[in-house]
């Protein structure tokens, strides 16, 4: 029977002690021998809770037990989870998380930390809930040279957005459907501005790339300046608004960014709605790969915690190593190159095309001017939006427009 404990017993770490009770027996056959339930780490006592009994509050009982080989760090942040797990690592013990945070800032460290002592650290439910994302990339995946994970990383932009494309709802009455339903951070701005999927695109990048990149480093945008007038706008193009999380390479470039996109109904990431999110991955040999489910909520994450709990019980699952992005990577976003949708007022057509060239005006707002502009980088694009605006007019809306990776030859 292996002992397992788990640190923090919110949201997460309770839907996966839930799962653990209720799934005992097929965790058994899943792992050949019970996964049991020792010990949980919380700050709180928790009279009410069925684990009242397995519940203690200094990580040396866990440490020092030699029973427990694997433990699921679900405390989010990074203190004290960061130097429980350091503790548990260098102890020799396997550690499963499902945070983000951790992962995206401190995961070469205690990758590496892992690999010294023998032991696993996972981290499948850090990125997509429910999704199995992590472990299929790097392992079903690995022969691949990969040129673009892009995905929907936040269940509760993407409901938000769902629900203002369905009409009616505005964005604050959809943030606070989003945070009783439990989907959003307690702080809501790591979700709508993007924070959260700016730590799950380091993630991926560094599980395709090998790289880690500080988060503080990947440009980041979130929905907070969408207005419901730009999702209009891209339904009469085929295109929904999607929050979207991007890692590119395209020759010897590679850019990495999270930032509302127009995503053309021909690609899978447009029909993703409500808090579901869905990841493509373009491989050199495999082509496209999109994973789709459930990105939040306590039993989904639990799900791919307690898939990591089986793999390192049983001496699996892939815990890589990774390096530490240095300067150079990843490229200069000034040169990252896309179409732009664009609304302004206080200009007409003409002055829109005396600077943007061959644009496709589109349907926008009353009194506004929208348009698609062609492919352009950002750094043309802002000198071009500051030469509309010096003119006089004023830029309401700019979204990049997704146009999907490389693909292999057919
Ligand atoms: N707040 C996150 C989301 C939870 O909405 O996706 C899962 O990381």
């Amino acid at each position: 029977m292996a002992k397992i404990a788990i640190m923090g017993l919110g949201v997460v770490g309770g839907g996966t002690a839930d799962l653990l009770t209720e799934n005992r027996e097929r965790l058994r056959k899943s792992c050949g021998e019970y996964l049991d339930l020792k010990y949980v780490l919380d700050v709180r006592d928790l009279p009410e809770s069925p684990y009242r009994d397995l519940i203690v509050h200094d990580i040396s009982a866990i440490v020092n037990d030699p029973e427990v080989s694997v433990v699921a760090e679900t405390i989010g942040g990074l203190h004290p989870a960061y130097d429980y797990t350091v503790a548990l690592l260098s102890a020799g013990k396997s550690v499963v998380t499902s945070n983000k945070q951790l992962v995206s800032e401190h995961g070469a460290e205690l990758l590496a930390l892992a690999k010294a002592h023998g032991c696993r650290y996972l981290f499948e439910a850090s990125t997509g809930g429910g999704i199995p994302v992590i472990g299929p990339i790097s392992r079903d995946l690995s022969g691949n040279e990969f040129s673009e994970i892009s995905g929907i990383l936040n269940g509760t932009t993407n409901y938000i957005l769902t629900r203002m494309k369905g009409g009616g709802v505005g964005f604050e009455t959809a943030l606070s459907e989003a945070q009783k339903k439990g989907y959003a951070e307690r702080d809501p701005s790591a979700d709508v501005e993007g924070v959260d999927a700016c730590r799950k695109i380091a993630i991926l990048a560094a599980t395709a790339f090998g790289k880690l990149i500080p988060p503080s480093r990947i440009h980041t945008e979130g929905i907070t300046a969408i207005r419901q007038s730009d999702v209009a706008a891209a339904a009469s193009v085929h295109a929904a608004v999607k929050l979207l999380g991007r890692a590119i390479r395209r020759g010897g470039e590679c850019f990495v960014l999270v930032a509302p996109f127009f995503v053309p109904d021909d690609s899978p990431l447009s029909h993703v709605d409500g808090v579901y999110n869905a990841i493509s991955v373009t491989g050199n040999y495999v082509g496209d790969v999109t994973f789709y489910g459930r990105g939040a909520g306590a039993k989904a994450t639990a799900s791919a915690v307690v898939s990591d709990l089986i793999a390192a019980t049983a001496g699996g699952g892939v815990s890589p190593v990774w390096e530490t992005a240095d300067e150079g990577f990843p490229t200069e976003f000034g040169t990252f190159s896309c179409p732009r949708y664009l609304a302004f007022s206080g200009v007409d057509r003409n002055a829109v095309r005396v600077v943007f060239g061959e644009v496709e005006f589109i349907r926008g707002a009353e009194g506004e001017v929208a348009c698609l502009t062609p492919n352009m980088t950002e750094r043309e694009c802002a000198d071009a939006i500051a030469r509309l605006t010096v003119g006089g007019g004023q830029l309401l809306s700019a979204i990049r427009v997704y146009e999907s990776g490389d693909r292999p030859e057919a």
